[in-house]
């Protein structure tokens, strides 16, 4: 409450600027709000407010999704107005400039904001009108550690909507894919999540409750179907009032939609930064937004697993777990096509020394089934989240699941190299041009990915040392199922393909 009376009056202080006692400059104490009515659902702009404090002007844009932003290299010259914006993300430059051009009462404006052309009227307003649009700012509790919940001792298996669906998501079809995972066996090898991802939020009531838009009727009924199934149900929020897709997120009502997950029988929230990045800017603010969700959903009893999803930034890997996370995104979002994947994969997927049990790096949600990569960039794609202790939460639509499809995402020996009891996280032992070797340690021997980076086929010889497992050996391909002999190191790789082994101690021949 404190903190939320705090920011009310610095906002109060930016729209009702008091004239200094000294004496004024010229056209001290004036003020501008220009009003916009019919802006682009993102960013939601509201109002520009303008003021003159001591000769200089100084200014804000309000918007829905990322709150007060104030206006950066502001220039009033006449009727004519300049200014950039910070997008809300310090790490991509700001906004190119935005030009205002005032007629009497009425002005124009032009601008952009990441892929979105602002061109639109805007009219003069009175402060009572812009206290109608005011933003209310709150702010996030002083951070202090969330306790262990010792959840998600092995990476998190299930299947998520996002990849295949986007936002055209329903009841119907969340009910679709968890008979369909019960039915391909996908479930009992492990894929227990069923992960309602952005596109199920509705509105809020009077008293702030979140409810479920009109193609979730009743999401405590769906969760009640999905756990009937021997499966969990996961959601999905943001700390902005945003989401990604423009749907509502939890800013400001954070306790209470833990509550309300809770009390639907959610398991699982994956909370992605989106619109936040505008007010979470730096390690302290995201780690303390992420921590009042963290606590808020531990004060609920009821055990979630938390998915912090804010891109990686500020080496999320090295405080998830403070904040009450099991696993967290290392990068950006993965597409369906070979480079995409292996960009993520490869070169983006985290500090291993950040995983150990109940603490995964996250390269993002799988795609294999979709579509867009060859059955061999699949299983190099279902080979590289293992080797990592990746989460392994499905993309595609499993009621369409095909032979080849399931083949990969239902290799058991794959499988268990992610859910390796020891949390060994694979590390890449080197990298010549296109050939990557990584190995893992598991409970019972040495899983080696051979991989092929490059287009074309090619010849690959390990060092006796790689395969980490002394004589005598056996040395299984996982993709073939073949017994490879044990002193063979010489493989061929197809392009964009891998050679998954796994190698364990022939202990039957050790007298
Ligand atoms: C972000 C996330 C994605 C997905 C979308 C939903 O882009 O990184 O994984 O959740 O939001 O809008």
């Amino acid at each position: 409450m404190f903190f939320r009376i705090v920011i009310l009056l610095m906002v109060m202080a930016l729209s009702c600027p008091s004239v200094s006692s000294a004496e004024p400059a010229s056209g001290d104490g004036e003020q501008q709000i220009w009003l916009i009515d019919d802006s682009p659902s993102f960013p939601g702009l509201r109002m520009i407010m303008l003021h003159k404090k001591e000769g200089r002007y100084e200014g804000s844009v309000t918007s829905d999704w990322y709150g007060v932003l104030p206006l950066l290299d502001l220039h009033v010259n006449g009727q004519d107005i300049t200014f950039r914006l910070d997008n809300g993300n310090k790490a991509v430059s700001p906004t190119p400039v935005w030009h205002v051009n005032i007629h009497g009462t009425r002005a124009h404006i032009h601008g952009k904001i990441w892929y979105q052309n602002i061109d639109l009227d805007m009219r003069r307003g009175t402060g009572a009108e812009a206290s109608l649009r005011h933003f209310p700012l709150v702010s996030s509790p002083a951070f202090t550690p969330v306790p262990s919940a010792g959840l998600a001792r092995t990476p998190p298996m299930g299947w998520s909507s996002w990849n295949r669906f986007g936002d055209k998501i329903d009841d119907a079809t969340i009910r679709q894919q968890a008979d369909a995972l019960v039915s391909s066996g996908l479930r009992d090898l492990g894929y227990i999540y069923v992960n309602i991802d952005d596109g199920w939020q509705g509105n809020r009531d009077a008293s702030g409750i979140i409810h479920p838009n009109a193609r979730f009727p009743d999401m405590k009924l769906l969760a009640d179907y999905v756990h009937s199934k021997g499966l969990k149900l996961g959601l999905y929020s943001s700390p902005g009032p945003k989401t990604c897709a423009g749907y509502a997120g939890s800013y400001g009502h954070v306790e209470q939609d833990a509550k309300t997950y809770a009390d639907w029988g959610v398991d699982y929230l994956k909370y992605d930064l989106c619109s936040g990045e505008a007010f979470y800017r730096d390690m302290d603010s995201i780690r303390r937004a992420y921590a009042q969700m963290g606590h808020a959903l531990r004060a609920t009893g009821r055990p979630i697993v938390y998915s912090l999803c804010e891109y990686g930034r500020e080496h999320v890997g090295q405080w998830g777990t403070s904040v009450g996370g099991q696993l967290w995104r290392t990068t950006g979002d993965i597409e369906d096509r070979y480079q995409s994947m292996a960009v993520n994969g490869f070169d983006k997927n985290g500090d291993p020394a950040d995983v150990k049990a109940g603490s995964w790096n996250d390269p993002d949600m799988l795609e294999v089934g979709n579509g867009g990569m060859t059955d061999a960039e699949y299983r190099t794609h279902f080979s590289l989240w293992a080797l990592s202790a990746a989460p392994l939460l499905t993309g595609n639509d499993i009621t369409k699941l095909t032979e080849e499809t399931k083949n990969i995402l239902g290799n058991e020996n794959v499988i268990s190299i992610d859910q390796d009891i020891l949390a060994a996280p694979g590390q890449r032992l080197r990298r010549r041009g296109d050939i990557e070797i990584w190995r893992k340690t598991l409970a019972d021997g040495v899983a080696l990915g051979v991989f092929n980076r490059g287009h074309m086929m090619r010849e690959v010889d390990l060092k006796d040392a790689d395969y980490g497992v002394g004589h005598p050996r056996i040395i299984t391909d996982l993709w073939s199922h073949q017994t490879i002999a044990p002193e063979k190191r010489h493989f061929r790789v197809e392009g964009h393909g891998v050679v998954l082994l796994k190698i364990v101690s022939d202990h039957a021949n050790v007298r």
